[in-house]
């Protein structure tokens, strides 16, 4: 691999060979005495530990003053890791820059909305578009890639550390001019932006560029411009991703031969970057993944894996982060039940990655996240965490076989829309109380209950291979999506949409004539009024499930559209709730309240008859246990995850064991992987 132009995994530090399931964390030996050095380097050996993540939030050591160097220390550690077999996935460290430049440079501090600034003291602190800041960044970007090019540890490289994960908005002058610089890419004229800003409105006629700013804090009560909104959330994220790409652009100039990656954040609470427009901007896509507590923990953690798998189709990815155990920054920090973290880190190679790793290495002493757990805790080796660690290092090595073999395609999928996620969540809605990203993982766990697999992906990705797509509240739909969508109605696909999707443009303008505007015809449906429901307020569907949220008053406009559920109680009483309108071959559903991942299951179960879709698995252990699966040409890997703390008989399914054991019964949180001839 070494000389491979465009490198598309880790350049392997030991013989060229591809490694198998890479294992690691990040590694902070900053925070510890040289002694301690040699115990981790030891220790890792012990646990397998094939790869760290390494100078992550360095920068202050590397360096301490404008003119000051100092790569001793990490020339030390990258040499003592490569000395123990250690691959090292190699930070531009630009993640949290030092105290001498936010003094020097108070101008690459990000503004809030408000425009308070964000001071320094934790990390983070910059803002994306100031020209100082990335001037400054980039000398660091090549100074680290001068020093390390032909290090023999250096395996790819880790742009800044979670773009975005507390900087994404800023408003300050800087991005208040680069705002503008991308409106004109944008709109080429200020007509053109006037139209679609809909400035006519409150008197927001913009006649100089000079005049456009940020959505800052509006007056009381009021609300900005929506578009204004959305276009803001577009910038945000590329003003991030122009940023990851001119570190990449330095690195791939000295480094050519060294992947590139940056650590998405593809989980719960993270909406801001648009990772289907980031992924082609790596060599391979890595993801941080952390479980937050509640009853879809476990769903929430396969369906990111899931999405993340589908960014970058067909290449591995990389977990870069999860937990052992507790973190430090939820209101309550719960350590991992027995069995979890291997249950967690195997249920993302199930989707397809191909690195294991946490954060972090050795637990910290003093710092904000000293009770953040990690592979190596405070209790130390002799710890049931570090056995754990040193079990699933050993797992891992035996999986090797798995390393490399893409994703097997699901038969269903269910479309994820940045866009759409933004613009239904703005402001001066019908509701503020809709959730879009509650609303596709309630699907994803239908289909979990069903045991059947469906992928996540992008709403960009290609239809025509899946029978059945769900389009949970895709609110955006331009033109040539809607053509998109049709087209794969036409063509055979069955398709299910929801409440609140169809309604707007690409510049969150409204579809005329009755929602849902883009998909009406479809869908062979009108509604001419939205039905919200008050937090407290549920309706009853005949049937017996209940819709929370939202409700349409829904007239049938083609008479073959058939009413699979209709409301029993409320406004809507008497009225469709879930329809279906079949084409030729293919039929497109619409389901208007929401009914949450138990209520949906029936519904889901239904359209899964129409589309012809069945369980792969046998139906006593559906729902308990996920299948998800990985194909090469002679074999298929069966990754079967107990969902459940109950043991589950695995009964009537067969396979070389490559992990988990033999017995027919699966312990509670267990899993099993199978090689099965194709
Ligand atoms: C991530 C971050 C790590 C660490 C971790 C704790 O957001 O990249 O540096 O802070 O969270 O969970």
């Amino acid at each position: 691999m070494v000389n491979d132009p465009s490198p598309r995994w880790l350049r392997s530090p030991v013989d060229g060979a591809r490694p198998g399931l890479a294992f690691g964390a990040d590694y902070n030996p900053e925070q510890w005495p040289r002694e301690v050095w040699r115990e981790d380097v030891r220790a890792m050996n012990a646990a397998g530990v094939t790869v760290v993540a390494l100078a992550i939030f360095s920068w202050a050591r590397i360096q301490p003053a404008e003119d000051e160097w100092n790569f001793a220390w990490l020339d030390e550690v990258m040499d003592l890791l490569h000395e123990h077999g250690i691959a090292v996935n190699l930070a531009t460290a630009t993640a949290s820059p030092p105290p001498w430049l936010t003094t020097a440079r108070p101008d690459i501090l990000p503004v809030d909305q408000e425009g308070r600034t964000r001071w320094p003291g934790a990390r983070q602190h910059w803002r994306p578009t100031s020209p100082v800041f990335r001037e400054h960044a980039l000398v660091l970007v090549r100074a680290m890639a001068e020093r390390y090019k032909d290090h023999p540890a250096l395996a790819a490289w880790h742009v800044s550390n979670e773009l975005g994960c507390h900087n994404i908005y800023d408003y300050s002058d800087d991005a208040a001019r680069a705002f503008r610089a991308w409106l004109r890419r944008r709109y080429g004229t200020l007509d053109a932006l006037n139209a679609a800003w809909a400035t006519t409105f409150w008197s927001q006629h913009y006649s100089a560029w000079e005049q456009i700013l940020p959505p800052r804090l509006a007056a009381a009560s009021s609300y900005p411009n929506p578009a204004q909104q959305l276009d803001f959330k577009r910038f945000s994220s590329d003003a991030l991703k122009d940023h990851l790409r001119a570190e990449r652009d330095i690195l791939r100039e000295l480094t050519p031969d060294v992947p590139v990656t940056t650590n998405f954040m593809v989980m719960d609470g993270i909406s801001g970057m648009d990772y289907a427009d980031w992924a082609a901007e790596v060599d391979f896509v890595s993801n941080d993944h952390y479980v937050v507590p509640g009853p879809q923990a476990q769903d929430d953690l396969s369906f990111s894996a899931n999405l993340t798998g589908n960014l970058a189709p067909d290449r591995p990815w990389y977990l870069m982060e999860h937990s052992t155990s507790a973190v430090n920054w939820q209101p309550v920090n719960l350590a991992k039940p027995d069995g979890a973290m291997a249950r967690d880190s195997l249920t993302h190679v199930a989707h397809g990655a191909d690195a294991v790793c946490f954060f972090q290495w050795r637990q910290s002493a003093g710092g904000a996240e000293k009770y953040h757990s990690a592979m190596l805790p405070h209790a130390g080796e002799d710890s049931a965490v570090f056995r754990a660690v040193c079990d699933l290092g050993a797992a891992l090595r035996d999986l090797a076989p798995v390393a490399g073999a893409p994703r097997k395609p699901a038969r269903a999928a269910i479309l994820f829309d940045w866009q759409s996620w933004w613009t239904a969540e703005l402001d001066s809605h019908p509701s503020s109380l809709l959730r879009y990203r509650q609303e596709a993982l309630d699907w994803y766990s239908a289909f979990l209950a069903e045991g059947v697999r469906a992928d996540v992906v992008p709403a960009g990705h290609a239809l025509d291979g899946y029978d059945l797509v769900v389009a949970p509240i895709l609110h955006v739909v331009p033109e040539a999506l809607a053509r998109r969508l049709r087209a794969y109605v036409n063509g055979g696909g069955h398709l299910v949409t929801t409440y609140f999707s169809g309604i707007v443009d690409e510049n969150d303008r409204v579809w005329l004539g009755g929602y849902p505007g883009a998909l009406r015809d479809l869908l062979g449906i009108r509604i001419e009024e939205f039905g919200p429901l008050p937090a407290d307020q549920t309706v009853e569907l005949e049937g017996g499930s209940v819709g929370t949220l939202w409700t349409d008053r829904i007239d049938l406009t083609d008479p073959a559209v058939q009413v699979l559920a209709t409301y029993k109680s409320g406004e809507q009483a008497g009225r469709p709730a879930i329809t279906l309108r079949r084409t030729a071959a293919g039929s497109a559903a619409y389901v208007s309240t929401r009914l949450g991942p138990e209520g949906l299951r029936p519904v889901l179960a239904g359209l899964l008859e129409i589309g012809g879709l069945r369980s792969e698995l046998p139906a006593r252990f559906r729902g308990r246990v996920e299948l998800a699966v990985r194909a090469t040409d002679d074999a298929e890997f069966w990754f079967l995850i107990n969902r459940t703390a109950d043991a589950v008989d695995l009964g009537g399914v067969d396979g070389q064991v490559l992990y988990g054991g033999d017995d027919q019964v699966l312990g509670p949180r267990g899993v099993r992987i199978l090689r099965r001839p194709r």
